[in-house]
């Protein structure tokens, strides 16, 4: 926990690198980001499901000794939810007073000096952005029969975008955009993600490994088939590892040269990824029988890319 970097001091590059151990790859997202926030900025940060976001601000508000609080954007968003509400139950026994307020995660965040991170951003109503646009404006909120809060300077917003939501960024109005900084995130190489799921599995042996560079490259393939609008993340892959390894362990495969061994990922793959992946609308297939292809792709008709070594 270091204040000093808050304000933008020398100790941000330290602070920098003791962010970066605990993230894989991501260097100059992080260091963008931290820039942003240090400088007292809030950013949105653009980029599909599973491209390291929450990671990042997890890493940097641990470093801060900050809270960090998730807001997701949609419909039911009003500004009350964001904002808080008087217990009606308290109201008619006692009247409006700032006690029997309960304050929602805007005023926590301004109050504890946190970043408020929304998720899909772009879907929350426009009555409840331009309430988070006042916040982020003022550092403060005036809530009617409980006064003027004002924020610790740590409080941040932070929103995240889908670019591949249909609800699309053209909705925000061009007052939002004036007022947000913005870094967009892509997915990472393949060395990476298979760095990442290596870490979140706790992967080893020559099984293990053999499972991660698989699913690492099947999920990658989702991104890639013209059926599909939106492949699965790392997410994807770490799952699919989990389950293929404990789907050895049910079916006594020990190593990755077994005979079963294909189609026992094969079946990782349905369970991890197929629930992930979104078709085209235009497409006359199933999930089931596009990953068929990826794993066909990958197992039968270019099996050297698979073998170890
Ligand atoms: N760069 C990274 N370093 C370490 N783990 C990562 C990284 N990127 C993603 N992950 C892991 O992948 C999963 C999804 O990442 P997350 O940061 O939650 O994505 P997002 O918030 O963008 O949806 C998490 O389990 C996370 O631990
Ligand atoms: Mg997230």
């Amino acid at each position: 926990m270091t204040r000093t970097a808050v304000d933008g001091s020398s100790d941000l590059a330290a602070s920098r690198d003791r962010i970066a151990s605990l993230v894989v790859g991501r260097e100059r997202e992080l260091e963008l980001t931290l820039a942003a926030v240090a400088a007292g900025r809030d950013i949105v940060l653009e980029g599909p499901p599973g491209t390291s976001k929450t990671t990042l601000l997890r890493a940097i508000t641990e470093e801060w000794g900050i809270p960090l609080m998730f807001v997701e954007g949609n419909a039911d968003l009003t500004p009350a939810k964001l904002v808080g509400h008087h217990n009606p139950a308290r109201v008619l026994r006692e009247d409006y007073s700032p006690e029997n307020f309960v304050p929602g995660p805007l005023l926590e965040a301004m109050q504890r000096g946190g970043f408020l991170y929304i998720e899909e951003f772009n879907r929350a109503p426009e009555d409840t952005l331009n309430t988070l646009l006042t916040a982020m404006a003022d550092r403060s909120i005036t809530v009617p029969r409980v006064g003027r809060i004002e924020a610790l300077p740590t409080f941040r917003v932070i929103a995240s975008m889908n670019p591949y939501d249909n609800v699309g960024t053209t909705r925000l109005s061009t007052s939002v955009h004036d007022r947000l900084n913005r870094l967009s995130v892509d997915y990472q190489s393949a060395v990476e993600e298979e760095r990442i799921v290596a870490l979140r599995t706790d992967a080893s042996g020559p099984l293990a490994e053999r499972a991660v560079t698989d699913a690492v490259a099947v999920t990658r393939a989702t991104r890639e088939h013209p059926d599909i609008r939106q492949g699965s993340s790392v997410r994807g892959a770490i799952d699919a590892t989990l389950v293929a390894l404990r789907l050895a362990t049910l079916r006594d495969v020990g190593a990755p040269d077994d005979e079963a061994y294909p189609e026992l990922f094969h079946d990782a793959m349905i369970v991890a990824l197929s629930g992930r992946i979104h078709l085209d609308e235009a497409a006359e297939t199933t999930p089931e029988a596009v990953l068929r292809e990826i794993w066909e792709d990958r197992f039968i008709l270019e099996p050297h890319k698979a073998a170890p070594g």
